[in-house]
């Protein structure tokens, strides 16, 4: 009997740091295409790194299989890899080359109809880039900052805030039990929406975020404020981009041939060393990192990863490249990748969850 003739040949990415639910969205992806489609994929391993140096896995139905749980990715991922900036270390110093024509070669070469990349702002803006260089992509937004413009939502976001929720919660009792000051310092980069959904999920009584430069008084006289009704400890969400008024984001490190080479981290040690330092009280910072981007996804990231591949598979069959699958108003839709890179989309001044917060006596340090 003839081979009936396959309709597509996709190449799937993961790129930027990774986040709970990436498994799910291969998964979805390649289900949907191969019954769909009939499709054949292959995986590029390390994200764009294994496009610009050709390493590569064929996906089928047994490596998708048991895979919708499990946190990290299958392919592997990095936040470095820019094939249009290509950090390589020479004679002890980091040097930057375009490598993206060794993309444009190996993408050529397994003979793809296009590639599924799924990855935050960074890994978006450069599928812009090989957008114009002719490589067709669609797109699925990640990360647990929650900061990629075009989707209200990114998979990945909920189970960080559930990991973030958990932390103060279990941070409330010990602070409570000492009479301190307990500070968390959680993810986000330059968005404050990690710490302003786990902070009124945590009901802290401070949130700082990076949209707000925040004021120490105000603080402050939050713990007044506590003290006279009797609670003796307080606790802090504060994002690690945040900063005070007049003041800068804490930078821990730089990371050369990222797309964004800032590393934040280091605010929560700040301003519990300045709460001591101006208030007397006993103050303990605690930087949550990694913890928050391990692990199993939760079961709204299970379902919208699912539903995110599947709309990004729909896109690929149906030719409808240059698009990234989003959320927008409760449904599912797409965005053009062009619109979306190069920025990240911040906690707007009229976010209806501010209002919600303040109205439960949150302060911003305002
Ligand atoms: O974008 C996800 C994120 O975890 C940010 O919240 C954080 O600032 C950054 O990545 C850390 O990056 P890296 O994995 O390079 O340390």
């Amino acid at each position: 009997m003839a081979r009936k003739r396959l309709a597509c040949r996709v190449g799937v990415l993961t790129g930027g740091g990774d986040c709970p639910g990436l498994n799910a969205v291969i998964r979805a992806v390649c289900k949907t295409l191969m019954h769909e489609e009939r499709a054949e994929i292959v995986g590029f391993l390390d994200g764009y790194e294994g496009l610009v140096e050709d390493r590569t896995v064929p996906l089928d139905w047994a490596s998708v299989s048991n895979i919708l749980t499990l946190g990290g990715t299958i392919l592997g991922t990095s936040n470095t890899g820019d094939p249009f900036r290509w950090a390589e270390k020479r004679g002890g110093k980091v040097v930057i080359t375009d490598r993206s024509r060794d993309a444009l070669r190996t993408f050529k070469k397994h003979r793809l109809d296009g590639l599924v990349v799924i990855g935050g702002d960074g890994s978006m803006f450069i599928a812009g880039q090989l957008l114009d260089r002719g490589v067709p992509i669609v797109g699925v937004p990640k990360t647990i900052d929650n900061d990629v413009r075009g989707t209200e939502l990114t998979f990945g976001f909920q189970s960080a805030v559930n990991v973030a929720t958990d932390a103060l919660d279990r941070l409330h009792t010990t602070a409570s039990s000492h009479h301190r000051v307990m500070i968390a310092e959680v993810m986000g980069r330059y968005a404050g929406w990690l710490a302003l959904h786990s902070g009124i999920a945590g009901g802290a009584d401070v949130i700082l975020i990076p949209e707000i430069p925040f004021r120490w008084e105000p603080i402050f006289r939050v713990f007044e404020q506590r003290a006279a009704k009797g609670k003796r400890f307080s606790i802090i969400c504060v994002a690690e981009g945040a900063r005070p008024a007049g003041g800068q984001m804490v930078v821990q490190r730089t990371v050369e041939g990222s797309p964004d080479p800032i590393r934040l981290g280091g605010i929560g040690r700040f301003v519990a060393d300045t709460v001591e330092k101006r208030t007397g009280l006993e103050a303990r910072a605690t930087t949550l990192g990694y913890v928050q981007r391990g692990g199993t996804p939760c079961p709204f990231d299970r379902v919208f990863a699912t539903s995110l591949g599947y709309a990004a598979a729909r896109l690929a069959a149906e030719g409808r490249w240059g698009r990234m699958a989003s959320w927008q108003k409760g449904r599912l839709t797409d965005v053009a990748i062009k619109d979306v890179a190069g920025g990240c989309r911040k906690v707007a001044p009229d976010e209806p969850l501010l209002a919600v917060a303040r109205a439960v006596g949150t302060s911003f340090g305002e």
